[in-house]
């Protein structure tokens, strides 16, 4: 299959580029992003030939950026959109969906979508080691699929992440080093490091590409909507790319001709308030983010004090007549047992984090109750037990008998003889 990417282009300036593992421009260190050729795109796709693919984000390979077929991460994507309709009840809206990627293959978050772009990317370019500066989620997903692809893996992260994202990276066989401060640190050490050993880092000299998997998500949305977009969607963001893609996904649906209306939908982001550069700058109305030095918060995940896309991502939110939002630890918490409660979703950090963004701008009336929601959920709450341990209730453990049983459910005083 051809590959309709037609090179790289300056965000800032409109410089172009030739298809390289560069991320900024050499004028302005503008950030690179993939141009194509629409106009052959559209040609070549239809509904009909989409659907008729085995589900999986490479239905839609001809809006990604590589040559021939992938040669990362072949089953990722294809994640359900469910119909919350008991959530949405006790949010008081009446047409909610969940985006559910906390179930995505293999290593259950979004970063799956991007890391497959990315590896499949890095194999073209001849890259024998490749790496990543990571929150966690994107750890995992490069750790598990160099893996699979034979490729060696080095892994930067903030030394003082979660322990189940830490050994959901080491168990693949990657070199995971852990670095002594912020993620902002950590990422300029990658830098520096993919510049002097020639390695392929995915959210560095690979970024470009390894963005554009995250659009992968909102062609599923549209798909599972009946060829259609919704007029909200909750994002969380930490580097803040995925809510931008996700709107690039629709008006690419839309400029190709497989959506029949233009796309009005208003992007909300999410964030905590322990790290919220982007919600700040939408917020206070300034035009650029002011970085968070120190950010503080369970959710590790998004703790990104100067995120990459951070004046982009603000400036969209904007510009499609949405907002931001940032909460507490306490509401993530909260929000991260409603989900499970409600919807038998079991969602890390994140997806507490942009529920209760979601919750938030509902109850603020900047999302309207009658209108379609969308909320993405993107990483999956196993990782992340250690933040609700203390706010579920002890389960009873009683001797095996009915005696001891009868004596739970009725609540009727147990004499020693029953409990344990
Ligand atoms: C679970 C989860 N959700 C959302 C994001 C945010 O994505 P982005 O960096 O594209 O804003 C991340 C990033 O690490 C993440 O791990
Ligand atoms: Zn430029």
């Amino acid at each position: 299959m051809p590959d309709y990417s037609l090179g790289l282009k300056c965000k800032l300036c409109g410089k172009l580029y030739p298809k390289s593992p560069i991320n900024f421009c050499t004028e302005d260190f503008g950030p690179l992003e993939v141009t194509y050729d629409y106009a052959a795109i559209k040609q070549n796709v239809s509904r009909e030939k989409i659907t008729a693919r085995p589900r999986g984000m490479w239905r839609y390979r001809e809006f990604l950026p590589i040559e021939g077929e992938p040669a990362v991460g072949p089953q990722v994507g294809g994640t359900p959109l469910i119909k919350a309709d008991r959530l949405a009840k006790e949010l008081g809206v009446q047409k909610l969906w969940i985006k559910n990627d906390a179930v995505n293959f293999p290593t259950l978050s979004f970063k799956d979508r991007v890391v497959s772009v990315a590896l499949s990317k890095a194999v073209e370019f001849g890259y024998k080691t490749v790496g990543c500066a990571s929150t966690g989620n994107l750890a995992n997903s490069v750790a598990a699929n160099a893996a699979q692809a034979g490729l060696e893996a080095y892994i930067f992260v903030p030394s003082d992440l979660e322990k189940a994202k830490i050994l959901g990276t080491s168990v693949y066989g990657a070199n995971v080093i852990g670095v002594t401060g912020t993620y902002d640190e950590v990422n300029r050490l990658c830098t520096q490091v993919a510049f002097k050993y020639n390695w392929g880092f995915v959210n560095i000299n690979l970024r470009p590409f390894y963005a554009e998997g995250s659009k992968t998500m909102g062609y599923e949305i549209a798909e599972d909507l009946g060829w259609r977009v919704p007029q909200h969607v909750v994002v969380p963001m930490a580097g803040g790319s995925l809510i931008g893609k996700i709107h690039k996904a629709f008006n690419e649906l839309y400029d190709t001709g497989l959506i029949d209306t233009p796309v009005t939908t208003k992007m909300y982001g999410a964030q905590a308030t322990g790290c919220n550069p982007i919600t700040d700058c939408v917020k206070s109305s300034r035009d650029r983010h002011k970085p968070v030095r120190k950010p503080n918060t369970i959710c590790k995940s998004l703790a990104i004090g100067d995120p990459a896309d951070g004046i982009f991502s603000a400036k969209l939110i904007k510009d499609t007549g949405g907002w931001a939002e940032d909460v507490s630890d306490d509401e993530i918490v909260e929000c991260m047992l409603l989900l499970a409660r409600t919807e038998g979703v079991f969602a890390e950090t994140a997806g507490g984090t942009t529920l209760a963004v979601a919750r938030k701008l509902i109850e603020q009336g900047r999302i309207p109750r009658d209108e379609e929601i969308v909320i993405c959920v993107t990483g999956n709450g196993l990782k992340t037990q250690d933040c609700v341990a203390e706010a579920v209730e002890r389960h009873e453990v009683i001797k095996p008998s009915l005696d001891a049983f009868d004596a739970v459910y009725t609540g009727a005083p147990a004499g020693e003889a029953v409990l344990v």
